[in-house]
């Protein structure tokens, strides 16, 4: 197993929880991402309760696999924090280690989209009740995948430059 290359976007899952030392090494994962000028301006809500989710799916309508999932987590950004307004990359940085962790795991997870998405965003940083600081991120679902579809193959050498675009 691969975590690069076996890593794909998992939307259908078993009944299997999310071992608590596993959510753990996730958020681990998600804190030793780089962050500009090491501001680590991100926070992680792990949420587990079914109403929840139910509420999420209502508000984000490509993120309906969450109603069978039994773990997701949403990455928030402090842009009061970010230095130099990075808190998006920041945030993605994190959200892609626990993609990452995930896989290391024996799990699958997706990333949701939140940021920059208006809609999703107010309706989540509403729910959540987030300061008007924090900024609803990305919204990463997870649990053990009952998708046995091979990863996709992502190389592609055309997108390769050497020293100049031409
Ligand atoms: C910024 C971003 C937003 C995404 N939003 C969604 C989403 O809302 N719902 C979803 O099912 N997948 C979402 N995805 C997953 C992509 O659809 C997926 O990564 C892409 O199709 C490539 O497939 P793979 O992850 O299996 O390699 C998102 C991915 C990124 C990076």
């Amino acid at each position: 197993m691969d975590i690069f290359f076996d890593r794909k976007s998992v939307r259908k899952y078993t009944n299997e929880e999310v071992k608590d030392e596993d959510l753990n090494y996730i958020l681990r994962s998600a804190m030793s991402a780089p962050t500009a000028k090491n501001t680590r301006c991100y926070s992680f809500i792990v949420i587990k309760d079914k109403t929840t989710h139910a509420e999420i799916a209502k508000r984000h309508e490509a993120a309906q696999m969450i109603l069978q999932a039994p773990l997701a987590i949403l990455v928030v950004g402090d842009e009061s924090l970010a230095y130099n307004s990075y808190f998006p990359q920041d945030c993605s940085a994190a959200t892609e280690n626990i993609l990452l962790a995930a896989v290391a795991k024996g799990y699958g997870a997706v990333w949701c989209g939140v940021y920059s998405n208006e809609k999703r965003q107010k309706a989540l940083e509403e729910f959540f009740k987030l300061p008007p600081n924090i900024r609803a991120f990305s919204l990463v679902i997870i649990g053990k995948s009952a998708d046995d579809t091979p990863a996709k193959n992502g190389w592609d050498e055309t997108k390769i430059k050497y020293e100049r675009w031409q």
